[in-house]
């Protein structure tokens, strides 16, 4: 029931203002995203790494309607891949992107805009010896991201992509996307989708998540199945097996700071698994979105907004 006020919210500047006001560590933001900084978000990479995980970093920032902090985001990026390499941390831990952080809501402009980026940061994580996944956003952007991916996919066909299951055209793009040396992420999706595109029901949503799996692990492609529902982590084990699928030619993946016993849980059981590392200012949208799936944050998040100094 809150959901959906709360994603509303996730795009509210006024709001936005107020509770970015909230220093990072501040435990509700901390718990979901380890720093502002490179250096912050290096070093957690680095404990995750030692523990038997993998990671992919996202530097936080989306809907960009400014060039220079477009132009800032890709620098961020660059940053973080120099620091991957130079620590010897960048075979297990690549980049996750969000296209609308890096200039695709530029009127005009945008997808070239962001087609340069992209290209830009792809190249970096490839001399890092490195990957990019290109995280997808709301509806309205899902074919200009998936445009951009094979765009992108010409140069590096090793960027990966990520399909939300509460769409309804997703099992087809599953489809279009299961072929040899794609990658890609399915999730179930964090935005607030109308009817006439989106699943609104968790049950159909779930329906579609275990379709879409199934599409992907008979396929040629690499599957990441980015999940917390320890159901669906079930169930993608039973479909790797039956396919013939060896541990490692496909991967879980988590958020940090949710079911950080059932990451470690995983990988003891020789399971690859990536968690996925927001770092960085702009943190809010992230933190609204993760309030929404877990509503019962919330009281423990407005009491650190009334305490805030
Ligand atoms: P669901 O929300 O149904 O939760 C299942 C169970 O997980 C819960 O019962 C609870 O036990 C646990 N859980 C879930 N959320 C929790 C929380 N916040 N705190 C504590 N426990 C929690 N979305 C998107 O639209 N575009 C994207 O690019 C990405 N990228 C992405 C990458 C990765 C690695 C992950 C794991 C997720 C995303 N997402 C995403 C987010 C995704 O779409 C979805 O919103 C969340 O993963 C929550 O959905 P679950 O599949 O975990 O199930």
């Amino acid at each position: 029931m809150l959901r959906q006020p709360l994603l509303m919210l996730a795009r509210s500047d006024k709001v936005k203002a107020f509770v970015t006001a909230m220093p990072v560590s501040s435990g509700i933001v901390s718990r979901y995203v380890p720093g502002e900084a490179t250096e912050d978000a290096v070093a957690a990479t680095g404990d995750l790494i030692e523990s038997g995980l993998h990671v992919t970093l996202d530097f936080l920032g989306e809907d960009t309607l400014d060039r220079e902090q477009a132009d800032a985001t890709v620098a961020a990026y660059l940053s973080v891949l120099e620091q991957l390499s130079a620590k010897g941390l960048s075979r297990n831990a690549e980049v996750s992107v969000k296209l609308s952080a890096v200039g695709q809501a530029l009127p005009d402009v945008g997808e070239k805009v962001a087609l340069e980026n992209a290209r830009t940061i792809c190249h970096a994580a490839r001399n890092a010896g490195t990957t990019v996944t290109l995280d997808m956003e709301d509806h309205t952007t899902t074919d200009s991201t998936l445009g951009t991916l094979r765009e992108l996919r010409k140069d590096f066909p090793e960027t990966g992509a990520v399909l939300q299951s509460y769409l309804h055209r997703t099992e087809a793009d599953c489809r279009d996307l299961a072929y040899e040396g794609s990658r890609v992420r399915l999730c179930k999706g964090a935005y607030n989708e109308p009817e006439s595109v989106a699943w609104q029901d968790k049950h159909d949503v779930d329906k579609s998540y275990v379709r879409c799996l199934k599409v992907l692990m008979a396929g040629q492609g690499y599957p990441m199945v980015a999940t917390h529902d320890p159901r669906m982590v079930d169930i993608a084990g039973a479909l790797a097996t039956r396919n013939g699928r060896s541990q490692g030619s496909y991967e879980y993946q988590m958020l940090f700071g949710i079911r950080p016993d059932e990451q470690r849980r995983l990988a003891e059981a020789g399971e690859k698994v990536r968690v996925y590392l927001p770092y960085g200012q702009e943190w809010y949208g992230y933190l609204m979105r993760r309030l929404a799936e877990r509503p019962s944050n919330l009281s423990f998040f407005l009491r650190s907004l009334i305490s805030k100094k």
